[in-house]
């Protein structure tokens, strides 16, 4: 490298903000790889893939010293023009293998650079992450075979790697040895190699190779959840989400929650077997349907990533779980798993790899550690809480000092099983609900109506859906409600005098339900249904309770709430009926599919995949069954929103009702907490 003079132009990279003087006539794309900015290439600098683009942030940059303009590069030579004319460049667009540094410049390194105008589908989460994926895609002209140089084609192919590339110590897959020769032909000694080099310190290896300059490579992200699974196509050399695809968990059949999966498979068996092939169904056809939409072919899917709770992950993995099912809840891999899909049961490219995240301890998985990716807890001030809500609750509390992690088995309730009139999220079920505390009438949205039950129109509406039941964000917002329209007392029993009042509090045994809607489905919550929330909502804020314990604060200072439940719930009324701890209502957020995201990212960046797997090793995990304080917070829990806490935050927005006691008839004493098996 030349010696740099301070009279060297300054070049300043964002949006990564990394910054380096370099000498007139330093192609672009040069000066980034020096700083160790990742832009895309794949022809290697001969201006034919267009993947090195770039633009110029003209003006004057006085923090940085920089007076950045389009003058700054060298015009437009021969080969961009040639790509400009043949392929088209948007306005303001370099070619950063062509274009040289003359004088000061801020680059641009558009994180979009959209080729052949692929087909973009809307992701769930459309967020932009620096890319440095773990397949690079390298394209080569390799020497013709000589009768003097008695090489082997593969080895020439080596050596072009090795010299354009600085590929010097390249392993190859088997699968590709004997096509070397007929692909070499195919593309006229023109070929692009896929390496794959996930860890800096592993020996990058080819695992496909095309003729000709293949200019596109894919790779899927995946999030099995016990209940949905979701799959995000993502071109690898533009990071962007080409197709999304969900469906619901086919293993459900065997058991609707975890611990049921895991008892399937001691009592069967094949349970094992069967689940891990009903998984692995159920994702190659979501990777059809992705490939579909996107107008992808399999074989060009080359990395793929995935996360899931432990059972998910080693059902998915062919591993039995039955370990998971009692203490010590011992994992069989608990480290980040590297494997060719075709090793299990995905077919795509022959070379194609998978990665799966860390898991945290043998119940908070790899999909709390993609969240926690996502969401960044570690990498912020701030304590920062973040909540996965499904049958069972995975919590992270931390900041970037430390981390600390349990898991509450809150059952399904939240997910509307063990409700009276609880159903899955779908057309028909009640969404929202408000009740007037002076008439005590509700009103509601269902799913698929855009009215509230008591605007013109509605009913009308309504019959097409039904009003079939009410789903967990809904009995969240109902039981809340409830108490705060006096329907029921703090500790959770519904106030029988209250049928004075109003002929929607019936008597059911010795203890009364409130009657939602009376149609073809009667919809009532009863004394019943508020235990079976009561019990999840405390057993989730005891477990939260514990990790604020083992931090040593009294308050968070953000929220993320993750998961299905967690983008529907209102955090106004989670607050109200204590299953989050009080915090200000503007720091509390819906983080959508955090567990995609972080999977997404370890898609598109190798290096999220170390963070992951360092912040994993640093995160301490609490085991809430072994914690003599558990059960106390619990049983303060059970009161809404709780016992002993105050809810200061959540007093500014809304007047909390005046306690009141009432003795609950059914006899359950509402205290008494039913242990479920680890979720
Ligand atoms: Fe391919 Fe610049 S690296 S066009």
């Amino acid at each position: 490298m030349a010696d740099i003079s301070e009279r060297d132009p300054l070049v300043l990279f964002m949006p990564s903000g990394k910054r380096g003087r370099f000498p007139v006539g330093t192609p672009v794309l040069d000066a980034a790889r020096q700083l160790g900015v990742y832009v895309e290439s794949v022809c290697g600098g001969r201006a034919t893939c267009g993947r090195c683009q770039i633009s110029v942030q003209e003006g004057n940059f006085a923090k940085h010293g920089i007076t950045s303009s389009d003058d700054h590069l060298s015009p437009f030579g021969p080969k961009e023009e040639r790509y400009e004319r043949v392929r088209g460049l948007a306005q303001g667009r370099r070619l950063s293998c062509s274009a040289q540094i003359l004088g000061d410049l801020v680059i641009d390194v558009p994180q979009d650079t959209v080729i052949n105008a692929q087909v973009v589908r809307k992701a769930a989460d459309e967020r932009v992450f620096d890319r440095n994926p773990a397949i690079r895609m390298c394209y080569v002209e390799v020497e013709e075979p000589d009768m003097e140089k008695p090489l082997g084609d593969l080895d020439r192919l080596k050596a072009a790697l090795a010299s354009d590339w600085h590929f010097d110590d390249l392993d190859v897959d088997f699968h590709l040895i004997p096509k070397v020769q007929q692909i070499l032909r195919k593309g006229e000694w023109k070929v692009t190699a896929a390496i794959h080099k996930d860890r800096d310190d592993d020996r990058a290896r080819l695992i496909a190779l095309y003729p000709g300059l293949k200019n596109e490579a894919y790779g899927i992200a995946c999030d099995i959840g016990s209940t949905t699974i979701a799959l995000h196509l993502s071109s690898l050399l533009s990071g962007r989400t080409v197709a999304s695809a969900g469906t619901s968990n086919p293993q459900i059949r065997f058991g609707e929650d975890l611990m049921s999966r895991v008892s399937y498979v001691m009592m069967n068996p094949d349970g094992r077997e069967a689940m891990t092939l009903a998984v692995r169904e159920a994702l190659n056809g979501l990777i059809d349907k992705v490939c579909t939409e996107g107008g992808v072919s399999r074989i060009d899917i080359l990395d793929s990533v995935f996360v899931g709770n432990p059972i998910m992950h080693h059902l998915f993995l062919g591993i039995d779980p039955t370990e998971l099912g009692g203490a010590p809840f011992a994992l069989a891999v608990s480290g980040a798993v590297q494997v060719r899909s075709s090793e299990i049961g995905l077919p795509m490219n022959e070379g194609t790899r998978t990665y799966l995240l860390p898991c945290i301890a043998g119940h908070v998985g790899a999909d709390a550690a993609a969240a926690t990716l996502s969401e960044g807890p570690h990498r912020q001030e701030e304590m920062m809480l973040l909540v996965d809500i499904g049958t069972n609750a995975e919590i992270v509390l931390g900041n970037s000092a430390r981390v600390v992690a349990a898991s509450s088995p809150t059952g399904p309730a939240f997910e509307g099983a063990e409700i009276s009139s609880g159903q899955r999220a779908a057309p028909g079920a009640i969404e929202r609900i408000r009740i007037d505390p002076h008439t005590l009438e509700p009103r509601f949205r269902v799913i698929g109506v855009e009215l509230w039950s008591d605007e013109p129109g509605f009913a009308e509406a309504a019959a097409v859906t039904g009003i079939t039941g009410i789903c967990g964000s809904a009995i969240i917002e109902v039981i809340a409600e409830m108490y705060l329209a006096g329907l029921i007392s703090e500790d959770g029993v519904v106030d029988g005098a209250m049928a004075e009042r109003s002929p929607r509090i019936l008597p059911n045994g010795r203890t009364f339900s409130y009657l939602v809607h009376d149609g073809e489905q009667r919809i009532t919550v009863t004394q019943n249904d508020v235990r079976a929330i009561q019990l999840a909502k405390a057993a989730l804020y005891a477990g939260v309770k514990l990790l604020m314990d083992k931090q040593g604060v009294d308050h968070v200072d953000r929220i993320g709430l993750a998961g299905a439940f967690g983008t529907f719930i209102d955090p106004k009324y989670a607050m109200v009926l204590g299953l989050i701890p009080d915090c200000d209502l503007t720091r509390v957020k819906s983080v959508g599919n955090a567990a995609g995201t972080g999977a997404r990212m370890c898609l598109l960046n190798r290096s999220y995949r170390r963070e992951i797997e360092e912040t994993v090793r640093r995160i301490e995990k609490i085991e809430t069954a072994l914690e003599p304080k558990f059960q106390e917070h619990f049983v303060y829990a059970m009161a809404l929103p709780n016992k002993v806490d105050t809810f200061p935050h959540l007093g500014t927005v809304l007047t909390l009702p005046e306690r009141k006691a009432l003795v609950d008839a059914s006899g359950d004493g509402g205290g008494r907490r039913r242990r479920r098996g680890r979720e």
